[in-house]
């Protein structure tokens, strides 16, 4: 079957006019190959084999929440974000569209329900990541920074590589057999089986660039019968090698000959002078990397390193340490890991981004799903690429490899001399030309600016973590989105759009919609936490709140109880974006051409102001001492992941220097207030 991009480009090449977005209304041939474009984005990224083996078959469809129930919400939902002007209009906008175009688009989406498995999937995807062309790196591509390890020489560093991949292989051929155990929700309906088929994605995947949109290179499932070919690609120096970790003529590598191929690279790696940066590329903006790519590919020997790279298992980056004053900073709350004498937002740097060209950004394949970050230095982490799989899994997976390679710790470290009859990994040529070169140039620029304006804190708030809130009968998620709230609003005086992802996976191939949680009941407890009232008495200034405790308690309790129904409603598949992107999808596939305009309200400013998401924020549970963390999806916006921990709470916060209205040292110092005045509020004596 052809890929989108591949569909595109003969599209391009039929169309009579050239026209360069093939949808030239006179052209019957742009027309009618557009139906086929429908076709291949409706099943780009299905894996048949996926249906039987995992029981997609027995979880329950995504339920398409109706119409009326949406549009009532979105205008809500909208109250706090507009004035009084803008509410009219919305409310009249949407009054049309639910009389005039929605019921047609609804029953549009209720036909696709019935069709396919999931029918958002591929309107989610695109929209949030393959239709996007910001760079992967800070962007989109999430962080994940592990405890640092003590590495004395380089024979730790391989080992304890040869260990992960012995935990990868292993996790491989439960995947093959289909055989990885049912996860299941553990509240709000408890018990119910959680759709598995984002873990069946993570290992051997690879995003693609494309001009007009990326694509996902995804491996086919294997039987448990057959053995197959694996590798992976081992990054030292921004030099990239290829490593068989298993064969079909002679099986799985021993550890002790996944160790000696890592050794080898870590010998070899250094000898070799000024590599081209070549993974620099895949760290500029999508349709650049996409035209860089295409020229790579003229050559036969740069095609078969890509495909090599592309259907590696996963890739483990060799790294050098960043230099402790890169991203050095103040940091607020609690010290946490260290590694050498850097702080935590450095290691998380180095999983972000790499450090820029001067450092370890050429050490990467930011398309690769799996990017396993090993520094001499003993920081270790992760950077992956999140079109496939949600964090949770990501996590789970990247867990279970650590707790094995720490369970082997001590074990026979040094190789046994019978692994020398192996050839050497294949470090990978390339055959450049002088524009490759120029490319690698611009691309280092720009990941270079990036990475300076990236304003990275690791706060570590210490003071209380989910014992104390649930003993405060609140959902712990609840209670920090609303403490971000507050924070927010001592900042700015204002709320903004929030986005929360909620994990839809008790459904058949479920991702995530988004909580939103900048809600009017949140709008109104903000604002009494925040009147106060300064006089003079006496001589001294003396603060005054204008509300009483009694009157924050209430309105927090409005404001907890909306919150909880917005996140149950997020994970139950009754949340408003995704249903709110299909109406809008659907009115693009039923356009009797593609220039046709789209209903007004997908048109209007409120549409792109409920979109502008100025905080984007994400749960990230990790069961050990591990954090993840991203960075903003707007120029003047917030990233802020959270771990909550029993006693603790670790945020990730994120913002750019370019920004003249972010600083992720003020919101923490708001954050902190928050937690803090929210556990005063709540112990105060009766
Ligand atoms: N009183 C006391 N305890 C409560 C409570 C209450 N009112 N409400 C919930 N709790 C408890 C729960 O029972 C649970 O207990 P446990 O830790 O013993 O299991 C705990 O508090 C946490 O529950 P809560 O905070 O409500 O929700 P959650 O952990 O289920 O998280 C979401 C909510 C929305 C974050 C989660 O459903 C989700 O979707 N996660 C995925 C997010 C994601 O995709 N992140 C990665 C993006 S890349």
């Amino acid at each position: 079957m052809c890929t989108l991009p591949q569909v595109t480009k003969k599209i391009r090449t039929l169309c009579k006019f050239r026209c360069r977005k093939f949808h030239h209304s006179r052209c019957g041939t742009c027309r009618s190959l557009l139906l086929i474009k429908r076709l291949a984005r409706h099943f780009q990224g299905r894996e048949p084999a996926f249906t039987q083996s995992i029981g997609l078959s027995q979880l329950p469809k995504l339920p398409l929440p109706s119409l009326e129930q949406t549009l009532a919400k979105y205008e809500k939902t909208m109250q706090p974000l507009l004035d009084e002007k803008g509410k009219v209009k919305l409310r009249n906008l949407l009054k049309e569209f639910g009389e005039k175009h929605g019921p047609r688009l609804q029953a549009y989406l209720l036909e696709q329900q019935k069709i396919k498995q999931n029918w958002a999937y591929d309107y989610w995807l695109n929209d949030m990541y393959l239709k996007n062309p910001n760079a992967l790196p800070v962007n989109s591509n999430p962080g994940m920074v592990f405890p640092p390890r003590k590495f004395t020489t380089i024979l730790d560093i391989a080992r304890f590589a040869s260990r992960l991949l012995v935990a990868a292989l292993d996790h491989k051929e439960i995947l093959n057999r289909q055989n990885l155990p049912i996860e299941r929700a553990t509240s709000r309906e408890p018990g119910q089986p959680l759709c598995m088929s984002q873990y069946y994605r993570i290992l051997g995947s690879c995003r693609i660039p494309g001009e007009y949109g990326d694509s996902q290179y995804l491996s086919p499932q294997s039987s448990s019968s057959s053995l197959v070919n694996e590798h992976v690609i081992v990054i030292c120096r921004s030099q990239l090698y290829c490593v068989t970790v298993q064969a079909t003529d002679r099986g799985r590598l021993s550890e002790d000959e996944l160790c000696a191929q890592i050794l080898h690279i870590l010998d070899d790696a250094p000898c070799l002078n000024n590599p081209p940066p070549i993974g620099l590329l895949t760290g500029w903006k999508r349709p650049l990397w996409a035209e860089a790519r295409a020229l790579l590919l003229l050559d036969e020997n740069n095609r078969r390193n890509l495909d090599l790279i592309s259907k590696s298992l996963l890739v483990i980056c060799l790294d050098e340490a960043l230099p402790p004053s890169f991203n050095c900073r103040l940091q607020r709350g609690a010290k946490g890991h260290s590694a050498g004498n850097r702080d935590e937002a450095n290691l998380a740097a180095q999983m972000l981004h790499g450090g820029g060209s001067s450092y370890n950004s050429a050490n990467r394949w930011f398309d690769k799903t799996i990017q396993i970050i090993l520094s001499g230095d003993g920081a270790c982490g992760l950077c992956y690429e999140h079109s496939t799989a949600e964090g949770v899994t990501v996590i789970n997976l990247m867990e279970k490899l650590w707790s094995y390679a720490d369970s082997k710790m001590g074990e026979n470290e040094v190789p046994t001399a019978s692994v020398g009859h192996l050839p050497p990994p294949e470090r990978l040529e390339w055959y450049l030309t002088k524009e490759d070169y120029l490319n690698m140039e611009k691309a280092a620029k720009f990941l270079d600016n990036l990475v300076k304006d990236l304003d990275f804190q690791v706060f570590r708030f210490n003071n209380y973590g989910k014992n104390f809130i649930k003993s405060c009968s609140v959902s712990p998620d609840v209670y920090v989105q609303l403490a971000l709230q507050l924070a927010y609003y001592r900042l700015y005086g204002k709320l903004t759009a929030t986005y929360e992802s909620a994990s839809t996976r008790r459904f058949a191939l479920g991702r995530v919609d988004c909580i939103r949680s900048a809600s009017p009941e949140a709008l109104t407890w903000v604002t009494a936490m925040s009147q106060l009232k300064e006089d003079d008495m006496l001589g001294k200034k003396v603060t005054f709140h204008l509300v009483s405790d009694e009157e924050k308690l209430r309105l927090w309790n409005e404001a907890v109880r909306q919150q909880t129904r917005e996140m149950i409603d997020n994970i139950l598949g009754e949340g408003i974006d995704i249903h709110l992107l299909g109406l809008k999808e659907a009115a693009k596939d039923t356009s009797p051409h593609a220039n046709f305009p789209l209903p007004e309200i997908f048109t209007d400013s409120s549409y792109r102001l409920a979109n502008t998401f100025l905080l984007s924020t994400s749960q990230v549970a990790t069961s050990g001492d591990s954090f993840m963390g991203y960075g903003p999806v707007e120029p003047n916006g917030y990233g802020a992941s959270y771990n909550i921990k029993g006693d603790s709470i670790i945020f990730c916060l994120s913002a750019f220097w370019s920004s003249e209205i972010t600083s992720t040292s003020r919101f923490a110092q708001a954050l902190e207030e928050s937690l803090n005045m929210l556990q005063a509020l709540l112990t105060r004596p009766q």
